[in-house]
């Protein structure tokens, strides 16, 4: 468990040593106060902010520094309440590793299908899912009963149901004909991400095999992150096109008409990937210069060549029973030709709910 070392006051602030670190933590006098975990400033149930930041004096000074309990003590010259740092807190402010191991080949990867029975009654069995869909960008179950009502009570084990225009869960097979959609087909279905229309794209997706007959239709997952890994490093100019260049993509049918925006990879402050957005079925007409254009379409190609390198796929053959979730925002996903009957159970489900799932199950 990390614990608060030492404290002590320089001209700005706070320096706090803590156990798991060579280097201090800065924290200034403004910080500490915004921060404190003293119970006029901070709801100990839910951690909502109380204090009032915008009326804090941003002058302040300490009185005094001291470590209590393994906590920070701060007390203030104008009368302030004492502000209390604890080491919780403070450790929770160094980002932990991140989970993701991004894969370019299904060689790099562990996989497994949990039981199903396990990840609906078992907080170790929902873990192990979890952690796969975190680490490889999607994770596998067995043993799924073919009803809808299973498969959303599983896809539910995560969070709730995302409901679209399909609804919450729909069936994904060559027989329904009410939406106009090149994923209702028996043709290859080459990787690419749902909901390019929607300004916040599922961040998960989840398809439950219910039905299956003939030949084919192995489903296909590739590490959209590793794919952008390998374009940054190989061409950054291209990569940095297509963090900047915004692309439309758009849903239509009779109705409807959904449309949104964003570019092909977005990045995280530190510069991480965010999120990974690619669907050429669903790209809608968009513009740059001529020359900015051409530079576009290059990028464009180098990531599509990647992500169609069929080396870097995981293709796996779903049966009735298997159940495979992933994250919509990393993994693209896809399908071979298929005959026969495919039937699926799908959904979606927002990514930070697994976030949160990840959080709370031990
Ligand atoms: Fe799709």
């Amino acid at each position: 468990m990390t614990t608060i070392d030492r404290a002590e006051a320089n001209d700005s602030g706070i320096l706090v040593w803590m156990s798991d670190k060579a280097q201090p933590l800065e924290l200034s006098w403004i910080w500490v106060r915004d921060h404190s975990e003293d119970p006029t400033s901070l709801d100990p149930v839910n951690r909502q902010r109380e204090v009032d930041t915008f009326s804090l004096d941003r002058t302040s000074m300490a009185k005094s520094v001291d470590l209590v309990d393994g906590r920070v003590q701060v007390e203030w010259t104008d009368g302030s309440p004492t502000s209390l740092l604890s080491s919780g807190l403070l450790s929770s402010l160094s980002p932990a590793a991140p989970m993701a191991r991004p894969w370019r080949s299904p060689s790099e990867l562990e996989v497994e299908f949990v039981p199903f029975d396990e990840v609906m009654h078992t907080n170790a069995g929902l873990r192990r899912w979890l952690e796969a869909i975190g680490r490889n960008g999607f994770g596998l179950v067995s043993g799924v009963p073919t009803d809808q009502a299973s498969a959303q009570s599983l896809a539910s084990r995560i969070g709730y149901v995302r409901r679209t225009i399909f609804g919450d869960m729909w069936t994904l097979s060559s027989e329904v004909v009410e939406h106009a959609d090149s994923a209702y087909g028996s043709a290859t279905l080459e990787p690419h991400t749902d909901g390019c229309y929607s300004h916040d794209g599922p961040g998960m997706q989840m398809f439950a095999c219910s039905e299956r007959t003939g030949t084919g239709g192995e489903s296909v997952m590739v590490d959209g992150f590793a794919a952008a890994d390998v374009l940054r490093s190989m061409d950054p100019d291209s990569f940095d096109l297509l963090t900047r260049v915004s692309v439309p993509g758009h849903y239509i049918e009779a109705g409807i008409h959904l449309q949104a925006s964003r570019p092909t990879i977005t990045l995280h402050a530190d510069g991480s990937i965010r999120q990974v957005t690619f669907n050429n079925y669903d790209r809608s007409p968009f513009l740059l210069p001529a020359a900015e254009m051409a530079a576009w379409y290059n990028a464009y190609s180098a990531f599509h060549e990647l992500l169609v390198d069929e080396a870097s796929w995981w293709t796996h053959r779903l049966e009735p029973g298997d159940a495979l979730m992933f994250d919509n925002w990393r993994c693209l996903h896809g399908r071979l030709a298929y005959t026969g009957t495919r039937v699926f159970h799908g959904c979606y489900v927002n990514h930070e709910d697994l976030e949160s799932r990840l959080r709370v199950t031990a």
